[in-house]
């Protein structure tokens, strides 16, 4: 493996490496760019078959919350991390070893939940570093569980999407499929639900799946059904790379818009959602809401009411997208990556350009 070879390496600051062989740790932490401020990012738990794989993801998903953090504002630049194994072996010894890398780097990396953590883990880490967010707060202040947030940015931006691309403004019997049913899936599903959206829906964990389809009356769908759904609109939910050149010509949605980071499998998977008449909703834009929340519970002082009136500020720039995208004649992905990419350079630091940046 030659990282600085691989597709997804792009100028990355800098790539650490932690192994704590006692309890088992093995984790990556990928600082993409620390222009704006300390790179902050979640911290993902999966299997990965390969380290490549983790390397991979680390790269592609530390790049992604520099382009987050930079459209959404954020005094923080990109990061993330990776833990090697299954959600299941987390132990306290593990999240403290973790902790103990992320002080290693005395503030560059500022942690907090993804796919495979919880609050209470972040607690965990907490014991041993001071950067890390994402902790139990009391009512009224900003932070907590990013996952309710992120779905409340998802439902917002959703909203927006229909109304551009559908000239809808209710979701009263607007057809929604949503692939994954977590920390952010859920909740989303609850606010769809809410406003009369039906629901379709699909996850790999049978309660998950349960629980959506009996509280709020959504019809569950096979998980190898669920992108091919015949509705109005499609939200990714769950793992990333699920458009890609095998997907996308058997979707019939006309709305993408979900949480799930890197939903484009590659930068030319944009072109090919606008060329099928798609309106895809860029998913480091629209879901921001978890790492705005994030953001301000760390540099602390923020009430949720102010996280809140912050992540109803995504609509109106996905809007910004949509039309830049429209007039010129270009993929929602492409304009979002020129816009963050440019935002990276003004701050002092040019990210090398991807191909669809290019475009
Ligand atoms: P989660 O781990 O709580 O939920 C993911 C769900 O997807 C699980 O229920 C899992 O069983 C299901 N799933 C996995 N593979 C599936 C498949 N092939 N088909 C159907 N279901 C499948 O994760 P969470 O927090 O809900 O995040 C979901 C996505 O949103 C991830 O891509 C994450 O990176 C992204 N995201 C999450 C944020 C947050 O605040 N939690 C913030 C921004 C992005």
């Amino acid at each position: 493996m030659d990282l600085f070879e691989m597709p997804d390496f792009d100028a990355h600051e800098q790539v650490v490496f932690g192994c704590d062989a006692p309890c088992g740790l093995r984790a990556l932490i990928a600082i993409h760019s620390t222009a704006l401020g300390p790179a902050a990012g979640g911290c993902r738990v999966w299997p990965y078959a390969r380290l490549s794989d983790a390397v991979a993801d680390a790269l592609r998903l530390s790049r992604g919350m520099s382009y987050k953090n930079a459209l959404a504002e954020l005094p923080f630049g990109g990061g993330k991390a990776v833990i090697i194994g299954e959600a299941r072996g987390k132990t306290r010894e593990r999240l403290e070893a973790f902790g103990r890398l992320v002080d290693s780097l005395a503030g560059r990396y500022v942690t907090a939940e993804d796919v495979g953590t919880t609050t209470a883990d972040m607690e965990q880490v907490a014991c041993v570093t001071p950067f890390v967010s994402g902790l139990a707060r009391e009512s009224g202040q900003a932070g907590g569980d990013p996952g309710p947030k992120t779905a409340l940015g998802v439902f917002l931006g959703l909203k927006a999407a229909v109304r551009f691309r559908l000239g809808r403004v209710s979701l009263e019997g607007l057809e929604v499929a949503v692939q994954g049913l977590g920390g952010v899936g859920y909740p989303l599903c609850r606010l769809l639900a809410a406003e009369g959206a039906r629901l379709r829906v699909a996850d790999a964990r049978p309660a998950a799946l349960e629980r959506v389809c009996r509280e709020l009356g959504a019809q569950a769908v096979a998980c190898d059904a669920i992108l091919s759904q015949e509705v109005d609109v499609l939200a990714p939910c769950a793992l990333g790379a699920v458009l890609d050149e095998r997907s996308i010509p058997g979707l019939r949605a006309r709305v993408i818009a979900g949480a799930a980071n890197n939903q484009l499998a590659r930068p030319e998977d944009g072109e090919a959602l606008m060329r099928a008449g798609i309106l895809y909703a860029p998913d480091y834009v629209i879901n921001a809401g978890g790492i705005i929340s994030v953001a301000r519970e760390y540099q602390g002082g923020a009430t949720s009411a102010q996280v809140r009136a912050e992540i109803e500020r995504i609509p109106a720039r996905l809007t910004e997208i949509f039309e830049r995208a429209r007039r010129e004649g270009r993929p929602t992905s492409a304009v979002a990556d020129q816009m963050a990419i440019d935002r990276l350079a003004a701050a002092g630091r040019r990210p090398m350009q991807r191909a669809s940046a290019c475009a």
